[in-house]
């Protein structure tokens, strides 16, 4: 078998949203896979279908081989998922977390403590792990939901959001532990994100998901290639000639793509170098005044824009009010 997860024309309606439409992918055994697409793009309803938590309006997907309509005790042998929010109790140690975690996962009770030595120390928790995990910070507290979807040793991980609200250096922290797990359990890993730089760090591929629905399946290098090698951002002052502007741009040889967004025009180009002089020839016949114009390398964020005809949105703040509502809500139950 080839893929580990394979899915056919998955669609998920609720009433009439379609919050999951069409979508067919598959990932390749041992691939880090990356989904990347906003808030409410689809990322989790599919991951919810995948690991046989919500049942698919229509279409097909397997799991190690297995149908998750027909199959889905013997798919959840095979995976273990951790989700966006965290699932542990606040109150109880870390280790007594991983514990439960290991009697839901049916792990006969004589491997149980071996198990938990073991994730914890990959993780680099074992000094904490009698403290409650109320003391633990953001990143400790993801370490040990990553660690509880370890025990049992599942062929295929789904990691959802992984890093969403935590800072910079405990998102590439956490990268860093991904990225060991991998090579030590030789996993298959389905990651969600809307983080571009994540997505570009860690994943062999990337599928980008925008309205339920997959834009571009490839890796991060082949995407950034496939506008060109070069990003010309500029800024024009005056609009009146900008659709004449535009179309002639449009007509330079090596420009790829043009993106346009009230006076801010992004020219995906090779050899930007030679497309930059036609530019200030074409602004001067039209008597444009250029304000700024840049040349960079595309960035995944290019990649994104170019597909979906917006910016994706790092929307912080909704997750951590989301965040701390979940919490209130288990602090209160
Ligand atoms: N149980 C539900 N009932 C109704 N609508 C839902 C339900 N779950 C999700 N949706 C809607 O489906 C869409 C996709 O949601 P989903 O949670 O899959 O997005 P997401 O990509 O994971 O977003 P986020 O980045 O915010 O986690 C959204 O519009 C969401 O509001
Ligand atoms: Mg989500």
């Amino acid at each position: 078998m080839l893929y580990s997860i394979e899915t056919k024309s998955l669609t998920k309606s609720f009433g009439d949203l379609k919050a999951v439409d069409g979508i067919s992918f598959n990932v390749e055994n041992g691939e880090i896979f990356g989904f990347l697409g906003p808030n409410g793009a689809g990322k989790s309803t599919t991951m919810m279908i995948l690991t046989t938590l919500l049942k698919p309006s229509s279409g097909k997907a397997l799991v190690s081989g297995f149908d998750v309509m027909t199959h889905p005790k013997k798919v959840r042998e095979e995976i273990g998922f951790v989700q966006q929010e965290s699932t542990v109790d606040e109150y109880l140690s870390g280790r007594e977390n991983l514990y439960l975690q290991a009697r839901l996962h049916h792990i006969p009770k004589e491997l149980i403590n071996e198990r938990i030595d073991e994730v914890l120390d990959l993780i680099e928790l074992s000094d904490k792990q009698h403290k409650a995990v109320v003391t633990y910070s953001g990143g400790m507290r993801k370490r040990l939901d990553i660690a509880g979807g370890l025990l049992h040793r599942p062929r295929v991980l789904f990691l959802d959001e992984p890093t969403v609200g935590l800072d910079i250096q405990t998102r590439r922290k956490i990268w860093e532990y991904i990225k060991k797990i991998h090579k030590e359990f030789e996993m298959t890993l389905f990651v969600s994100t809307h983080y571009m730089e994540e997505a570009d760090q860690l994943c062999d591929r990337i599928g980008i998901i925008d309205g339920g629905k997959i834009q571009v399946i490839d890796t991060p290098q082949n995407m950034k290639n496939a506008l060109g090698n070069e990003v010309i951002s500029l800024t024009i002052e005056n609009q009146n000639n900008e659709k004449e502007f535009l179309s002639t741009l449009e007509k330079i040889e090596l420009v790829k793509k043009i993106n346009h967004d009230q006076g801010k025009i992004t020219l995906f180009a090779s050899k930007g170098t030679e497309v930059i002089p036609k530019i200030f020839q074409i602004s001067s016949d039209l008597k444009i005044k250029i304000n700024s114009i840049s040349l960079t390398q595309p960035t995944l964020d290019d990649v994104f824009i170019s597909y979906t005809g917006h910016e994706i949105r790092d929307d912080d703040g909704g997750y951590n009010r989301k965040r701390e509502h979940a919490k209130m809500k288990r602090i209160r139950a």
